[in-house]
């Protein structure tokens, strides 16, 4: 298990340049760097430079989504070296909105991961069942598929850069948020398919669906949650610095 925990903000399609420069300089003077977590912020990829220079220190930014290949003819992508060289440490992979409504597919995804890992940058690897799937007793059968198709020929060198996020569909953007006991039901799954699939059971759970303030606490105290992987909470700098502090 991992003793690190990280809280990630995923902005989404959120934020003006005004909004971002309130977020920043609320937190200017916050060292992140005396917090023993991880505090980790996907902006959208086009306000990542912006975001890098305005972050004071410990803050690491990453991008919310990248192509599998690193160049070429892919009108309207980003690339994943280009994300780098911009300053991105890590890589959001899989998250349900890219699956459901861009209608990745694991073998996309499977890509996705391996080129993002063999550059360097890290990979958080969302997974997550959707309501009906829960109510069909679907839950493991369901994160187990993704994470076999997703994380398959992975490089065991890189696994050290890998974080997976189980985000169930249901509990995202809703305010409805999976209870402690929910989630840690799922993630102890994950940490011993992960250890038998990957040969690792050390990989960051993070995890995510309505995640604030009011509740980190609670699913922290949980074994196997690592951190949160938090949307709309995060867009505030009060509400990131609030989970930041309780991650400790
Ligand atoms: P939410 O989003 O915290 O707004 O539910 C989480 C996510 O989609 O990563």
């Amino acid at each position: 298990m991992s003793t690190k925990r990280y809280i990630v903000g995923n902005w989404k399609m959120n934020h003006s340049l005004k909004e971002l420069d309130a977020f920043w300089s609320q937190l200017k003077s916050t060292d992140f760097t005396k917090f023993e977590s991880n505090a980790w912020i996907a902006p959208q990829g086009i306000h990542l430079s912006k975001c890098l220079e305005m972050a004071g220190s410990g803050i690491k930014l990453g991008a919310q989504n990248c192509h599998h290949k690193l160049s070429g003819a892919f009108t309207g992508e980003a690339s994943p070296s280009a994300l780098k060289d911009m300053g991105a440490e890590f890589v959001i992979i899989g998250h349900s909105e890219r699956r459901a409504i861009f209608n990745e597919s694991h073998e996309e995804l499977n890509l996705k991961v391996k080129t993002a890992l063999e550059l360097g940058l890290k990979v958080i690897f969302c997974v997550g069942e959707t309501l009906q799937e829960r109510n069909e007793g679907r839950v493991f059968a369901v994160n187990q598929n993704q994470i076999h198709q997703g994380l398959k020929g992975i490089d065991p060198s890189k696994l050290g850069s890998l974080l997976v996020a189980y985000e169930p569909v249901w509990a995202i953007g809703t305010g409805v948020t999976a209870s402690p006991e929910q989630a840690e039901e799922v993630h102890h799954f994950l940490r011993e398919l992960l250890g038998k699939f990957l040969g690792r059971n050390s990989i960051p759970l993070l995890y995510g669906g309505s995640v604030k303030p009011a509740n980190i606490k609670d699913l922290l105290s949980k074994p196997n949650i690592d951190g949160g992987l938090v949307g709309g909470a995060s867009l505030k700098a009060s509400d990131f610095l609030k989970l930041v502090e309780a991650a400790g």
